[in-house]
C-alpha cells in the first residue's frame, strides 16, 4: 500500500459511497468533508485515482436542551450514504440526537437576464422596463452546494450511535443505547419504534445497545449488538415491535479467562453483515469475531486484534481507553478484515490464508507514494531491531474508524485528525 495524506479536524467517521468514487469524512466539529476520486488520465498515469475535496459542509452545530439542561454536542457519529438515484448525491448525518438527509449537488450554470431583477438579485422599478428579455444560463465555475433536505429530529431520548439504510432504500434506522427507530426518508414528524430494551426501572439495567445494522439485501431484517457481547438478529415481519428476537448469538465464556474486566472487554462495539449477507463481524475491545447466521453458539472466527494488552487492562481502565469504541471493515469480497489498535496502528486479517499484518498510519514513517511497513509488537523478552514494546505504545493515538473501497483495495483510515489512504501499489 502506498498513502496520501489529509489534514481536518478530528475524524469521528469515514464512509465510502456505494461505488467508492466519493469518500466521506464527519469530525467532532460537525462538518462533513466528501472526498472525490480524479478520473485517471493518460499524461499522469502514476497518479491514478487520487482522492481530493469536493465538498466541505457544517452539518451540525452545538445545541442546548434546556429542559434536561445538557450540551448536545455537535461531533458527527456516523455518515451513510443513500445509492445515487439523479445527478445529485444524498446522505444521512447524524450526532447524539439529530439525524440529517443531505443533498450534495453541482452547479455549473447560472442564470441571468432576468426582467424583474438586476445581475445582483435585487428588484428593478417596472417603470423603468422597456423591453422584455428572455433569461439564459450561462456557464460559470463550478459549484457544489450541500443543502439539508430532511431533519429527523426528536424522536432519541439517549445517544445515536448507528444509522443504517434498509434495502428498499425507502427506510432506515437509527440506534440508541435503549432503543431503535425505523423512519421514512420522506417523514420526518414520525418514527416506528421497532426496538425498545429500556426496562420499566432504569435500576434493573443491565444492558445497552452498542450498534445496529440492517441485513444488505434482507428489507426486513436487521441485527443489534450488545454492552453484553450479544448479537441479536430480528425480523421486522414477525411483529412490529421486535423486543423478541429470532436469533441471538453468543459465545460461551471460557472460565479460565474471567477477571474484573470480562464484562467490560465483552461489549461489542462495532457490527457488520458481510456484502455477501451470509455473515456478520463483531468487534470487541481484544478480537474480531466473524459469526454465521446459521450458527448461534459460537463465532466460525474469532481474530486477535492486540492480545499483548491483555497484561495491561487495568491501566487501560484507568484511562478510560478500555472504552475506546474500534470499528471493523469488510474489503469488497468478504476475504479480509480490517480493524483498529493503538499508536496508530491497524490490523488486517485473510480469512483464508488465516495471515494478519499490522501497519501504521503515520506522518513520520511514510512520505506519499511510500510503501507500508509491517510493524511487529514485542510481547516481554528480548526486543528486536524494528520491533517496538508493549509499554512504548501511544495509546492516545488510536484507530477507531476506518473504510474498505467496495470494489478496488483501497482504503481509508483515519488517525485522530489526519486521514489516510492507502491503495494498492501502482505498477
Ligand atoms: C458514488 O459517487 C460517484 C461520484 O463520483 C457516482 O458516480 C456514483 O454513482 C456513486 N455511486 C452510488 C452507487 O451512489
Ligand atoms: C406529520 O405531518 C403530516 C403533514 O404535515 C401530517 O399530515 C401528519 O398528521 C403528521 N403526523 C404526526 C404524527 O404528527
Ligand atoms: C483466553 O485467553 C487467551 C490468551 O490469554 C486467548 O488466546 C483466548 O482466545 C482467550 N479465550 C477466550 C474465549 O477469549
Ligand atoms: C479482498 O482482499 C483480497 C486479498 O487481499 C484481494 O485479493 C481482493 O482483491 C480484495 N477484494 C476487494 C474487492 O477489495
Amino acid at each position: 500500500f502506498s498513502y496520501l495524506e489529509k489534514n481536518t479536524d478530528i475524524i469521528s467517521t469515514v464512509e465510502f459511497n456505494h461505488t467508492g468514487e466519493l469518500l466521506a469524512t464527519g469530525d467532532k466539529g460537525g462538518r462533513v468533508v466528501i472526498f472525490q476520486r480524479e478520473q485517471e488520465s493518460k499524461n499522469q498515469v502514476h497518479r491514478r485515482g487520487e482522492y481530493n475535496v469536493y465538498s466541505t459542509f457544517q452539518s451540525h452545530e452545538p445545541e442546548f436542551d434546556y429542559l434536561k439542561s445538557l450540551e448536545i454536542e455537535e461531533k458527527i457519529n456516523k455518515i451513510r450514504w443513500l445509492p445515487q438515484q439523479n445527478a445529485a448525491y444524498f446522505l444521512l448525518s447524524t450526532n447524539d440526537k439529530t439525524v440529517k438527509l443531505w443533498k450534495v449537488s453541482e452547479r455549473d450554470k447560472r442564470p441571468e437576464g432576468y426582467n424583474l431583477k438586476d445581475e445582483e438579485g435585487r428588484l428593478r422599478d417596472p417603470a423603468t422596463i422597456t423591453t422584455l428579455r428572455v433569461p439564459v444560463l450561462r456557464p460559470m465555475d463550478l459549484m457544489v452546494e450541500a443543502t439539508p433536505r430532511r431533519v429527523f429530529a426528536n424522536a432519541h431520548t439517549y445517544h445515536i450511535n448507528s444509522i443504517s439504510v434498509n434495502s428498499d432504500y425507502e427506510t432506515y434506522m437509527s440506534a440508541d443505547d435503549l432503543r431503535i427507530n425505523l423512519w421514512n426518508f420522506e417523514i420526518t414528524n414520525q418514527s416506528f419504534n421497532i426496538v425498545d430494551i429500556k426496562p420499566a426501572n432504569m435500576e434493573e439495567l443491565t444492558e445497552v445497545i452498542t450498534a445496529a445494522e440492517f441485513h444488505p439485501h434482507h428489507c426486513n431484517t436487521f441485527v443489534y449488538s450488545s454492552s453484553k457481547g450479544t448479537i441479536r438478529l430480528c425480523d421486522m415481519r414477525a411483529s412490529a415491535l421486535c423486543d423478541r428476537h429470532t436469533k441471538f448469538f453468543e459465545e460461551p465464556e471460557d472460565p479460565s479467562n474471567r477477571s474484573f474486566f470480562s464484562e467490560i472487554i465483552s461489549s461489542i462495539s462495532d457490527v457488520k453483515f458481510s456484502h455477501s449477507g451470509r455473515y456478520i463481524m463483531t468487534r470487541d475491545y481484544l478480537t474480531v469475531k466473524v459469526w454465521d447466521l446459521n450458527m448461534e453458539n459460537r463465532p466460525i472466527e474469532t481474530y486477535q486484534v492486540h492480545d499483548y494488552l491483555r497484561s495491561k487492562l487495568c491501566s487501560l481502565y484507568e484511562n478510560d481507553c478500555i472504552f475506546d469504541k474500534f470499528e471493523c471493515v469488510w474489503n469488497g469480497s468478504d476475504s479480509v478484515i480490517m480493524t483498529g489498535s493503538y499508536n496508530n496502528f491497524f490490523r488486517m486479517f485473510d480469512r483464508n490464508t488465516k495471515r494478519d499484518v499490522t501497519l501504521e498510519a503515520s506522518r513520520e514513517n511514510s512520505k506519499p507514494r511510500a510503501i507500508l511497513k509491517p510493524r511487529k509488537v514485542c510481547v516481554g523478552g528480548k526486543r528486536r531491531k524494528d520491533e517496538i514494546s508493549v509499554d512504548s505504545l501511544d495509546f492516545s493515538k488510536k484507530i477507531l474508524h476506518t473504510a474498505w473501497h467496495p470494489s478496488e483495495n483501497i482504503i481509508a483510515v483515519a488517525a485522530t485528525n489526519n486521514l489516510y489512504i492507502f491503495q494498492d501499489k501502482v505498477n
